[in-house]
């Protein structure tokens, strides 16, 4: 026997066990984002890598040492997309689609980040993302946060908060990076080495840093509000009173930078206690200098991605319980002119009632192997055929719930039948 191949590591197979979540969470946050005016967009997973390293930016953790970036037979450097923003900015100015023009756009796919796979953080991972180009008021900033409040209450998700911050505008942030380096310079010999590579390149990033031995340096750095414009407050302001008016607690958090540079004014994440360190499960924010950064005019946007993986896991965290369907129908049928008989009744009754699922037993075993499978499938009903069947032109139906015996129809009073299941099932 050959050796099996063995999975990539942080790679997941999403078995059926899970489908019905997967289903739930993406039908959900269609709707909603229908309902919010966004229209959804499918992008490659493949994009030159000069996009992520102009658009993330070159000093990010994703951009330094988490891309797949390869040349391809051309020998022109590719990276597997490690998120979806800069995708979709790409798309809207390839098609023309931003020039003058406001676009919600939603897209939901895999990403590729070569992280250290652990729970809740892999290699492969699935994000819904939601982009609102074209958009500078605060109003939209907050929209986009209570869809996705909206979405964990229609997943049934309950353990998450929200933690707020701005940014501020290019200036405001170029002022506080420099008075952030001047401070950690003047604690050089604290910094830890991720932090002090950091020091050069991307100064806010320090202020991520989870390694206790830095905590007390990191909490007395000073704060990014201090440093604010004025439009960014008043900005900053109408974001909180909107998402206030519609009742949506937060919790302002001045240490919230978030990973990709791309960000000004508002950033915002979503989390949780219950997935351990992992705990956000959607982040986003306002991205003003993106679409310029690669190469459209101007445009103010705002959008957030939400991490499949995490929410899915939240939703069972929260005891959500969803199972897959079971069959509705097992046909059973024994003996070569039943066989060919039963084959032809299961493909008619597929279409004459919509939506029932119907599953043919295994015809090559017995009677009695083929009804215990039909049982063990979780199927409500189990059709017969067998010589008698044949001969007579009609059909057995067993209830396999309830408490035995078997009528016998014909295939119109079994259409009518199976229609009239198919209801309260439905
Ligand atoms: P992000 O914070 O890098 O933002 O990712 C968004 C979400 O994706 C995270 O909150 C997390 O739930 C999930 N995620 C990220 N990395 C992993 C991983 N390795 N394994 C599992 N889940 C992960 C962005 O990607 C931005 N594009 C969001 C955005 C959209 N900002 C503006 N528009």
């Amino acid at each position: 026997m050959a050796a099996p191949i063995q999975p990539v590591r942080g790679m997941n197979d999403i078995l059926p066990a899970d489908a019905p979540y997967w289903a739930r969470l993406e039908a959900e946050a269609g709707r909603l984002l229908g309902e919010y005016g966004f229209r959804q967009i499918r992008i490659p997973v493949l994009e030159r890598t000069e996009l992520f390293s102009r658009g993330i930016g070159e000093a990010t953790d994703i951009v330094e040492k988490e891309m797949y970036t390869f040349l391809d037979r051309n020998n022109e450097q590719m990276t597997m997309r490690p998120e979806a923003t800069a995708g979709i900015v790409r798309a809207g100015l390839s098609n023309g689609l931003l020039h003058n023009q406001q676009q919600k756009l939603w897209c939901v796919g895999p990403m590729f980040r070569y992280e250290k796979p652990q729970k809740g953080r892999y290699r492969q991972f699935h994000q819904i993302s939601a982009e609102a180009i074209g958009f500078a008021d605060a109003e939209f900033d907050a929209e986009l946060i209570v869809l996705s409040a909206r979405l964990w209450q229609a997943l049934g998700i309950r353990s998450v908060r929200l933690e707020l911050n701005s940014l501020g505008a290019a200036a405001a942030r170029a002022d506080y990076k420099h008075a952030l380096v001047e401070y950690f310079s003047r604690h050089a010999d604290r910094l830890d080495e991720d932090s002090t590579r950091r020091l050069g390149r991307n100064p806010l990033r320090i202020l991520d840093s989870k390694n206790p031995s830095m905590r007390d340096i990191v909490e007395r750095a000073p704060v990014l509000r201090e440093f604010l414009d004025t439009e960014s407050i008043d900005h900053f302001t109408t974001v909180q009173n909107c998402l206030a008016d519609a009742g949506i607690p937060f919790v302002l958090n001045p240490r919230l930078v978030r990973g990709l540079d791309y960000y000004s004014r508002t950033v915002f994440e979503w989390v949780t206690d219950q997935l351990g360190s992992q705990g956000a499960i959607s982040g986003g924010g306002r991205y003003d200098g993106l679409v310029s950064e690669l190469g459209g005019r101007e445009t103010p946007a705002v959008g957030w991605a939400l991490g499949m993986e995490r929410v899915v896991e939240l939703m069972r965290a929260d005891g959500v319980a969803l199972t897959e369907p079971a069959p509705d129908v097992c046909l059973v049928a024994v003996g070569n002119a039943a066989r060919r008989r039963g084959f032809a009744l299961a493909e008619s009754l597929r279409q004459a009632v919509p939506g029932l699922v119907i599953v043919l037993g295994q015809p090559s075993a017995g009677f009695k192997a083929q009804l215990k499978r039909a049982d063990r499938s979780g199927a409500r009903l189990a059709l017969i055929l067998g010589d008698d069947e044949v001969a007579s032109g009609r059909i057995g139906l067993k209830d396999l719930r309830g408490p035995g015996g078997q009528e016998s129809l014909t295939e119109p009073e079994l259409v009518v039948r199976l229609r009239k299941a198919k209801q309260p099932l439905e």
